[in-house]
């Protein structure tokens, strides 16, 4: 597995303010839309594109576009919705995939209650989004869906990950595919509940509010 904690003075910026308590939502979700441009850049420094011939007013010449097949973006529903928009401004041929979990505050059990993808994922580039990497049980459980589909090249895009969860996520991937995990920072640890520590709280309320 690959680790790239994205080194940049506006990321730190950026992740700070979000990290404030008294910043509001509406400021938070423009934040994070902000963040993931700037990881996505370097989350797709890899993405596979092809030759292609152009005219421009003075010349011909040879370009780069895209290439078939087309790359996946999968947000983790519900907080991973919040990244969507950032990644695909960036990568517009992408196709969307759905993957709705959810963690258990008192067991930690990771439930999957949705999963819209295609059956063939192999030769695909993945692009999973979730924004918290805590204790990783939800991007293994993620990681492991999209490697039933034949995937083998998977790319997590995160705001922030606790280092429990990085290792956690290298022991249960090995070499089974090309990993790559994308973050803003690595922060301290976990606490006691395993929320990310200093972290951000809770990804999803920030986003949407508290929905019981
Ligand atoms: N999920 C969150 O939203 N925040 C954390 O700190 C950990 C998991």
């Amino acid at each position: 597995m690959r680790l790239i904690d994205v080194k940049h003075p506006l990321v730190d910026h950026k992740l700070t303010t979000l990290r404030r308590s008294d910043t509001p939502s509406a400021v938070f979700r423009q934040l994070v839309d902000e963040l993931v441009t700037l990881l996505a850049y370097e989350a797709t420094r890899d993405i596979l594109v092809d030759d292609v011939e152009i005219t421009t007013p003075v010349a011909k010449t040879t370009g780069k576009r895209l290439a078939e097949p087309r790359p996946i973006v999968v947000p983790i529903l519900r907080a991973g919705l919040g990244m969507l928009d950032g990644m695909t401004r960036l990568l517009p041929t992408a196709e969307v995939g759905f993957l709705g979990m959810k963690r258990d505050e008192v067991t930690l059990e990771i439930d999957t209650y949705a999963n819209r993808l295609p059956e063939d994922l192999s030769d695909r580039q993945c692009y999973v989004v979730d924004p918290m990497l805590a204790t990783g049980h939800t991007l293994i459980d993620a990681i492991n869906f999209l490697l039933e589909k034949g995937a083998r090249d998977v790319t997590c895009v995160c705001l922030l990950a606790a280092p429990e969860g990085l290792k956690a996520l290298e022991e249960a991937v090995g070499d089974r595919a090309n990993v790559t995990v994308v973050v803003a920072a690595v922060d301290e640890r976990l606490n006691e509940n395993s929320y990310i520590v200093p972290g951000l709280g809770d990804a999803g309320d920030r986003l949407y509010g508290i929905v019981d």
